[in-house]
């Protein structure tokens, strides 16, 4: 599939603000800084679609954007910026969650993980929320130019190994570089594939 039209539609604070839920939508979310708004910069062709900062905590609200007429890609705020009050930590889960929980045209969510850094109970404990709340979601590993081709292979494995610990079955992953515009054709025929099982609410 190739992206057409990207467009930004709306941010909003909550779930209720957001489109009205008549087509289909792929969320990302993942640690501050750990590179969700340049990969929908990247799957889009568009540097300026979504702001983006070397800076964590870049991302504060939910950020829809139309794809080709016809699904949303979503945008979310970081989670695990240490900077943050306990009071802003407190209204992001419940934006967040109540997000995630409620939207009913979430077709899947993609976690992102940076592929440097080693498991961190913050993303496992994030994942087990999601399996809990039946929410779909997948795990793409960012920022692969950062570190050898070998390397990325051997951590994706590593982590993959941490999460058997917790699951009998492993959700789908992908590896990613916003910065190479790598993992681009696998996540949209990722999404492509999944577009036809969206059921218009009643
Ligand atoms: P918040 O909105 O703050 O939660 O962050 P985010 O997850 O949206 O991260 P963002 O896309 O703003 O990227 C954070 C930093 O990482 C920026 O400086 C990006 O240029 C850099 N970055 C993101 N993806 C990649 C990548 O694939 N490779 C490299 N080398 N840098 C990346
Ligand atoms: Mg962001």
């Amino acid at each position: 599939m190739k992206i057409k039209t990207a467009s930004f539609v709306i941010s909003e604070p909550n779930w209720k603000d957001c489109p009205k839920p008549i087509i289909p939508e792929y969320a990302f979310i993942g640690r501050s800084n750990v590179g969700k708004s340049s990969l929908i910069n990247m799957l889009c062709n568009n540097k300026g679609l979504a702001k983006t900062s070397s800076t964590p905590g870049k991302t504060q609200l939910i950020n829809h954007f139309l794809i080709n007429e016809k699904w949303y890609l979503c945008d979310l705020p970081g989670y695990g910026y240490a900077k943050v009050s306990k009071k802003s930590r407190a209204i992001w889960q419940k934006m967040i969650r109540g997000y995630l929980i409620n939207r009913e045209n979430l077709m899947n969510t993609f976690v992102l993980i940076d592929v440097r850094i080693k498991p961190q109970t913050i993303d496992i404990e994030f994942m087990q929320f999601l399996g809990e709340n039946d929410v779909p979601f997948s795990i793409v590993f960012t920022k692969s130019d950062k570190i050898k081709q070998k390397e990325v292979a051997a951590n994706v494995k590593a982590y993959q190994n941490e999460l058997y610990r917790y699951w009998e079955e492993l959700p789908p992953f992908l590896v990613s570089s916003s910065e190479k515009a790598l993992g681009k054709r696998e996540i949209l025929t990722y999404i492509e594939e999944i577009n036809p099982l969206f059921k218009k609410p009643l």
